[in-house]
């Protein structure tokens, strides 16, 4: 569960969506970089749905695979019910989804004319979605079991952190992080689950994000920022230790649904957040 966006990642990501036209046939240099959570926001795609039916068909589609009026929620909230990660996940797909659409509807432009797609975190099943390798309700479906997985599979006896570190490198906090993480295994008691952090992400060469319980992030962090191994923290606002080893019961829980399937090739490439490399369907449920 220790995931690398490389330098390549991080420079795909930065080249943003612009409007420069290509000549049939012809590829963009244009990456499509969809967005994870922490994006969600009451009245997300309201806007959308309202001015252009393709984005009220989206969200109904979605609201069918789910069968559930998720798209009721995303308009009128509360907040913290569209939070949990069960509810923000297909919101967050079904609103980059819609917005994609409305821009091919009113633009002309195709999927296979941009470069490539990837996605942060939730953001890659948007990708592959954009290329058409799965449905969107095949997808609304998954990343709606991928947010119930998450949420369930970190103890409610502890407390989840995760923290951007900058400016730093995974090599540079790896001792840390392995000192720590011994320490709390040396003292683990029989029957409570073990303080531990890890790196989540990679996100620009010299900023890394640390997920895990409260107490392990929190030593990492400080014992960082002693040493001066990086200078600031950055607190993420989130209900579980994402990207972290407490996922591991989750991605248990997917691989068997993500077997069933049907995978398409993607009509453009989709780049992995985990290699920075290609993703292609036979790959897709390990590498998911
Ligand atoms: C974090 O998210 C929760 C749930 O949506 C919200 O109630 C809270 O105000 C947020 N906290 C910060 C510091 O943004
Ligand atoms: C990478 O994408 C997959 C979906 O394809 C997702 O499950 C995973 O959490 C993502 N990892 C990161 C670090 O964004």
């Amino acid at each position: 569960m220790h995931h690398t966006l490389s330098f390549l990642m991080f420079r795909i990501c930065c080249s943003r969506l612009y409007s420069r036209l290509a000549t049939p046939g012809q590829r963009r240099l244009t990456a499509f970089c969809f967005p994870g959570q922490g994006t969600q926001t009451v009245g997300m795609g309201k806007d959308l749905a309202d001015a252009h039916p393709v984005a009220r068909r989206t969200f109904d589609e979605v609201d069918a695979a789910l069968n559930d009026k998720l798209s009721h929620l995303m308009f009128n909230g509360p907040l913290d019910k569209l939070t949990l990660t069960a509810n923000a996940q297909p919101a967050i797909l079904a609103h980059s989804i819609a917005l994609l659409r409305v821009i091919e509807e009113k633009t002309g432009i195709l999927p296979e004319q941009f470069g490539c797609y990837l996605g942060h975190s939730l953001g890659e099943y948007s990708a592959l979605v954009a290329t058409q390798a799965i449905s969107l309700s095949a997808a609304a479906s998954i990343v709606r079991l991928r947010g119930e997985a998450m949420q369930g599979a970190f103890p409610g006896t502890l407390r989840p952190r995760m923290v951007a570190l900058l400016p730093t490198t995974p090599a540079a906090l790896q001792p840390i992080l392995q000192s720590v993480n011994e320490q709390f295994a040396a003292s683990a008691t029989k029957g409570t689950p073990t303080e531990s952090c890890d790196i989540a992400n990679v996100n620009t060469p010299k900023q890394v994000v640390l997920s895990g319980s409260e107490t392990a992030v929190a030593r990492v962090v400080d014992a960082a920022l002693f040493s001066k191994v990086a200078r600031r923290s950055v607190d993420l606002n989130i209900s579980a230790p994402f990207h972290s080893r407490w996922m591991a019961p989750a991605a248990d829980a997917l691989r068997q649904p993500l077997g069933r399937i049907k995978w398409r090739d993607p009509m453009s490439p989709v780049i992995s957040n985990v290699t920075a490399a290609e993703v292609w369907p036979k790959d897709l449920p390990a590498a998911l």
